[in-house]
């Protein structure tokens, strides 16, 4: 069985507003990817513990599944891929676990086909695709807690094609109407959806590279207009009829979206020392 995570960094953090990508930039002193790697350096290191509790010091368990590669999708301009190069060069360093670079697209799923075909051009054809597991990570999830990887991973390897973390909702969820061509906030309560069924999904989504490869070629003879609505890989796997599996996740792999959410992870790193 092979391992194989890849991280899709090549957003440009348009709502953060720092006019960099926001895999540079900055949390705590060192680019965001830099937390994603360090997360995945543990992973690597065990020993873990599953379910998102902090793992211990890094002595290397030698029962560890090792993690056969990753692969950073990166944006285009030169100082981003200088930035993030190096922290991929770090984690190479450190870990012993090839690192491949490539090129992300115009949409975060471009991103991800992109990291596919390069993880496919890597293994040279020589890794069977149902054996294969894949995590698809974002960059922007700086904190996923090592755990969450190997739960994920877990699953995969137990005989999910299709895994996704996820937590129970707080909020309480209506369903809307919006009255076409109404002036902003002219909406109105069409019901309200059962909280005890609803998830909030994260990343890593795990995948085996067999589903992935079958998922690119039923998008591909999807209607553009019909694909564009699949926006990640477990939506794509649901429309194939294929069974996604649900896994814990973790109230440390929030998304950093806006400006907030970078400031939250910067006092929960300030509080915990992560
Ligand atoms: N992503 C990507 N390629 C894209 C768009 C997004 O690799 N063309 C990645 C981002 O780098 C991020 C993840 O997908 O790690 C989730 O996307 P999001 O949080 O929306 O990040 P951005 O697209 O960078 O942010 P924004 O939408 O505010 O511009
Ligand atoms: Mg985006």
């Amino acid at each position: 069985a092979r391992r194989a995570i890849i991280v899709v960094a090549a957003g440009s953090g348009e709502r953060l507003g720092r006019g960099i990508p926001k895999a540079c930039v900055e949390l705590a002193g060192r680019p965001i990817l830099a937390h994603v790697m360090q997360r995945i350096q543990e992973l690597t290191q065990g020993p873990m513990n599953p379910g998102g509790a902090a793992p211990g010091p890094g002595t290397p368990d030698p029962e560890a599944p090792g993690l056969d590669a990753v692969v950073l999708v990166l944006p285009a301009d030169k100082s981003s891929v200088e930035t993030l190069t190096a922290v991929g060069e770090q984690f190479r360093t450190a870990t012993g676990v090839p690192v491949h670079l490539t090129r992300g697209g115009a949409s975060r799923s471009s991103s991800v086909r992109a990291g596919v075909h390069e993880l496919l051009r890597a293994a040279a054809g020589t890794w069977d695709p149902a054996s294969t597991s894949v995590l698809i990570q974002d960059a922007a999830r700086a904190m996923t807690p090592p755990g969450v990887y190997e739960t994920v991973f877990a699953a995969v390897e137990a005989g999910a094609p299709a895994v996704v973390p996820a937590l129970r909702v707080t909020d309480t969820i209506k369903r809307v109407h919006t009255e076409p061509g109404a002036a902003t906030g002219a909406e109105t309560v069409l019901e309200t959806v059962p909280r005890s069924e609803l998830r909030a999904v994260q990343t890593p989504q795990g995948f085996t590279l067999q589903l992935l490869q079958r998922a690119f070629d039923f998008i591909g003879d999807l209607p553009d207009a019909q694909a564009e609505t699949l926006t990640d890989e477990a939506m794509i796997a649901e429309a194939m009829g294929v069974e996604v599996a649900v896994v814990p996740g973790s109230e440390q792999a929030v998304k950093i979206t806006g400006p907030s959410d970078l400031a939250a992870a910067e006092s929960l790193i300030q509080t915990t020392g992560a």
